[in-house]
């Protein structure tokens, strides 16, 4: 289980690192051994802040998916519990990129950033510049930033994060730039303290990795094979975020569906849902991401008689045409497709589907962009992110030699969203008028007095509200819908 960082538990996890005497022998369980480490590099950070005169400060920065951010909530709790002030600019004294690779402009923008960071250091030697996530699995990109961006101080993969403290360390004792990746790992480290970015919701990691290796995604190689936690590390982990004052968990992994085959009692993704759904004080429940083709009845069945679990799903489609499903190695058809979500339309009528689709994969035609079109139609999506296929290098989709040019790739593009857009502000309508509940979640950035909070179904609503309403659920009339969300009014 995590450690959640608050008020009360901060000061024990402060007073249990500094009993712990670092002239002793480096411990050998994993978690002592990253509590050592923690030890130590408060004492570098405490040095350095002598030095400044002055709290240093620390900016993670996120650029992947939601697990991606839950890493870096994890880098967060370390660098506080070590002495970090956590701020949200770059211009800090500690800057750290979790990046992402799914995509080649995720890899871009990380190139880019790491240039603005090259002036910034150049005003603040003192400065630390890290890197991690997924992007740092690529060997290649390990090269390039070895030859070409020398002021980089740490480098490190997403296999031995929770090794973040004793690299952390070793970048106050080792001059040189301090490089660590691992291939892979079957290791899961329990109990290390973890910052939240919200007070009221959080996600969980229920697994880690991919098998299913569809041949234009990178991940699993970057992430390594499938490997499940616990049930009670879940369980007790949830419970703990719930007296801390969580209402609301998203679970994730890669492909829900399949966990906890490989645990030593192996459990469906399903009868972990049923145990999650017996916390008291929570609210909703949440997950991402399901393949379509490990989807059980047993899962719909319990979808369909929760209370607590939300009224969306989102269920990559990534292509409707059956050929190219092939190609892709996702192991469904069209046919499968459309039958699975009309049965979980006729169990639960009120879900909202989403899902995800690529556009441009290698060989793909006008007819089959046809095929994906008329999915959308059918399934009616309330929303569909749409992504222009990248090529990643070592996926089997990179060598295929009938890659589609990049005028066709964009026309075919427009015609998908155009639909997307079309089906689903019809979709996302469908509860003008009615009263519903939404979990209230930040203040509105562009209307003063208001709130922006979520329907069940992911839907964001836009209300008048007092910033008190953050973290609760309230009920709200959905006065008109605008495109992609709604006004509303609490009654
Ligand atoms: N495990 C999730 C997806 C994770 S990646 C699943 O299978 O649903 C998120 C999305 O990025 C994918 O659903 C896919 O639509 C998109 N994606 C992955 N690799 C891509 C690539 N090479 N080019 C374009 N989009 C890609
Ligand atoms: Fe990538 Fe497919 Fe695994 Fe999703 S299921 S992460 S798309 S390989
Ligand atoms: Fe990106 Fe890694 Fe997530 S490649 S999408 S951050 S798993």
């Amino acid at each position: 289980m995590s450690i959640y960082i608050n008020n009360e538990n901060k000061e024990n996890i402060l007073k249990k690192i500094t009993q712990i005497d670092v002239s002793a022998k480096t411990p050998t369980d994993e978690t002592e051994r990253q509590y050592y480490f923690m030890a130590k590099a408060r004492k570098h950070v405490q040095a350095l802040s002598e030095e400044l005169g002055r709290t240093p400060t620390c900016c993670v920065t996120t650029f992947g998916c939601q697990m991606n951010a839950r890493d870096s909530e994890k880098l967060v709790g370390i660098l506080e519990v070590v002495g970090y002030e956590i701020v949200d600019t770059e211009k800090a004294d500690f800057v750290i990129f979790n990046t992402c690779t799914v995509r080649d402009n995720a890899n871009q923008r990380v190139y880019g950033r790491l240039g603005e960071l090259k002036s910034l250091k150049k005003k603040n030697p003192a400065m630390k510049i890290a890197l991690c996530g997924c992007m740092m699995q690529e060997p290649s990109v390990v090269e390039k930033i070895k030859t070409s961006y020398r002021f980089v101080d740490l480098i490190f993969g997403t296999h031995n994060i929770f090794k973040f403290a004793e690299l952390l360390n070793a970048t106050f004792e080792q001059k040189r730039v301090v490089i660590d990746i691992w291939k892979d790992t079957d290791q899961i480290v329990e109990d290390l303290p973890i910052e939240r970015k919200y007070p009221f919701k959080s996600g969980t990691n229920i697994m880690f990795g991919c098998n299913n290796f569809c041949s234009y995604c990178i991940v699993p190689y970057v992430r390594g094979r499938e490997r499940s936690r616990k049930p009670e590390d879940i369980v007790a982990e949830i419970k703990d975020l719930v007296a801390d004052g969580v209402v609301e968990i998203m679970l994730l992994g890669q492909n829900v569906n399949s966990y906890g085959k490989n645990l030593e009692t192996p459990m469906s993704f399903a009868e972990l849902l049923q145990e999650i759904e017996k916390i008291e004080g929570l609210e909703r429940i949440r997950f991402m991401t399901s393949h379509p083709k490990d989807l059980s009845d047993e899962l719909i069945e319990v979808m369909a008689k929760s209370k607590k679990i939300c009224k969306h799903l989102h269920l990559p489609l990534q292509s409707g045409s059956s050929r190219i499903l092939k190609i892709m190695n996702r192991r469904y058809t069209k046919e499968q497709y459309l039958e699975l979500a009309a049965k979980i339309r006729k169990a639960i009528p009120d879900i909202a589907l989403t899902t995800d689709i690529i556009v441009g994969f290698p060989g793909e035609t006008y007819e089959d962009v046809l095929e994906t079109i008329d999915v959308i139609k059918q399934v009616k999506y309330d929303n569909a992110f749409t992504f222009i296929y990248s090529k990643r290098t070592g996926t089997p989709a990179a060598a295929m030699e009938n890659q589609v040019p990049e005028y066709v790739v964009k026309k075919h593009f427009d015609m998908v969203l155009n639909t997307v857009q079309e089906i689903s502000r019809e979709q996302v309508k469908r509860y003008e008028g009615e009263i519903q509940d939404v979990l209230v979640e930040e203040l509105n950035e562009h209307e003063e007095g208001f709130v922006t909070g979520r329907l069940s179904n992911n839907t964001l609503v836009h209300f008048k509200g007092e910033p008190g309403l953050i973290g609760k659920i309230v009920k709200v009339k959905l006065n008109k819908c605008q495109g992609f969300y709604y006004m509303g009014e609490q009654v």
